[in-house]
C-alpha cells in the first residue's frame, strides 16, 4: 500500500463555486484541492486529485487507484452516485477502500438522491459538511 489517496470527483463538480452555491457552497474545486493537498502533507500522505463529467473515466481511475495500490479513494461521484451500477461493480471489483463523499446530505434532499449505489460498496461515507466533508474523509483515509 502506498501513501497516495485518490480524490475522484464526478459530473458538474468542475462548476463548484458558481453551481447552486446555496447547496454546495462558494468554494471551488481548486480551493478544495489546495486545502486537501496541504492537509495531506500534514498527514504524511499524497493526493491524486481528479474531476470528470464522464462515468467511464471514474471507473478507469478506480482501476488505476487499485493498480497503484492507493491507500484509499475519496469518491464524490455526484449524480452518478444515484444511477451507476457500473460504479458499484467497480468498487466491488477493487481492493482499495472507497470513502463516499458529498458536500450536501443527499438523504435530506429529493427522494431520487436517497439511493446510493456507491454507498452499497463504499467502506465509509462523509456527507453534509460542505467542503469539510473531503477533509474529514481524508482524516478517515489516514487512519486506515
Ligand atoms: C453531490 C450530491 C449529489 O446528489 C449531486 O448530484 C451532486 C453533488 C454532493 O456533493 O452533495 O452533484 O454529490
Amino acid at each position: 500500500m502506498t501513501d497516495t489517496v485518490f480524490v475522484l470527483n464526478g459530473p458538474n463538480l468542475n462548476l463548484l463555486g458558481q453551481r447552486e452555491p446555496e447547496i454546495y457552497g462558494h468554494q471551488t474545486l481548486a480551493d478544495i484541492e489546495e486545502m486537501l493537498a496541504q492537509q495531506a502533507e500534514e498527514l504524511g500522505l499524497a493526493i491524486s486529485f481528479h474531476q470528470t463529467n464522464h462515468e467511464g473515466q471514474l471507473i478507469d481511475w478506480l482501476h488505476d487507484a487499485n493498480r497503484q495500490e492507493a491507500r484509499a479513494v475519496l469518491l464524490n461521484a455526484a449524480a452518478y452516485t444515484h444511477t451507476s451500477i457500473a460504479l458499484l461493480d467497480a468498487i466491488k471489483a477493487i481492493e482499495v477502500p472507497v470513502i463516499e463523499v458529498h458536500l450536501s446530505d443527499p438523504e435530506t434532499r429529493e427522494e431520487f438522491r436517497h439511493l446510493s449505489y456507491v454507498g452499497m460498496a463504499a467502506a465509509d461515507c462523509v456527507k453534509g459538511l460542505g467542503a469539510r466533508s473531503y477533509s474529514v474523509a481524508l482524516e478517515k483515509a489516514a487512519a486506515l
